[in-house]
């Protein structure tokens, strides 16, 4: 379904790419979240694979229902997907999503996230703080007896801030700061809002963490979702 107007080859696919593991619970837990849709509904539409695949099951309903809803996008690929299933989008500036769903990349037992992998974490964290909901749509294998067991916690970063970053990061407890890089172009990957992104192995995590990482000169968001008002969709 494509409601653009473009009749080439780039609009007439979704904008996910590779494979999708766990499928079928993603699947399942796509099905759940399209089922709190309702008519007129502004909706933060997540990142990745889960929310790809709610987004999915959410415009087959908008489509047999006749319903109309708006999209709040968390990054380019939400985006294009929205317009790709054929869902009207809006920004923040113009519209209060009525609430949101979105993946995460680890989650513990007390709902605190770690976001990011695909670079999105600050449109994801402003669509996030913005909705009186969220949805966070995890699979077991997002769940960790520890915040940061298995991966390291995103950092966008304004890049001449990189090295002051650096810098100020040895007064946390650390394992590792890796500058992420980019696979489709030479050099970092470059947010969408013309920032980098360091990967940094914490040691512990605190509850605190975010926000005094947050006050860092130069950091422009963390990977860090701690105290937001969410529910968990899972399997
Ligand atoms: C995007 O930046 C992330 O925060 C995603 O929400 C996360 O990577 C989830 O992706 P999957 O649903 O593909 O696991």
């Amino acid at each position: 379904m494509i409601h653009v107007r473009w009749n080439n080859q780039l609009a007439d696919a979704p904008v996910w790419q590779g494979e999708i593991s766990n499928r079928s619970g993603k699947e399942k837990i796509a099905q759940e979240v399209s089922r709190l849709v309702r008519e007129g509904d502004v909706i933060g539409v997540g990142s990745g694979s889960t929310a790809y695949l709610a987004l999915e099951q959410i415009a087959d309903r908008v489509k047999e229902e006749g319903l109309t809803i708006t999209g709040i996008p968390t990054s380019k690929e939400a985006e294009m997907n929205c317009a790709y299933f054929g869902i009207p989008t809006a920004s923040l500036i113009q519209a209060r999503p009525d609430w949101g769903f979105d993946g995460a990349d680890e989650a513990d037992d007390r709902k605190r996230l770690i976001k990011g992998r695909g670079g999105a974490l600050l449109a994801e964290k402003l669509v996030m703080a913005s909705s009186p909901k969220t949805y966070i749509l995890v699979d077991d294998s997002k769940y960790v007896t520890e915040l940061g067991a298995k991966l390291p916690v995103p950092i966008e970063v304004d890049p001449r801030a990189i090295h002051l970053v650096e810098t100020k990061l040895e007064e946390f407890p650390i394992r590792s700061v890796t500058l992420r890089m980019a696979a489709g172009k030479d050099g970092p990957v470059i947010t969408e809002a013309g920032n980098v992104l360091l990967d940094v192995e914490f040691i512990t995590i605190e509850d605190d963490l975010e926000k005094a990482l947050g006050a860092i000169p130069g950091v422009m968001e963390t990977g860090l979702f701690i105290g937001y008002s969410v529910e968990f969709l899972t399997i």
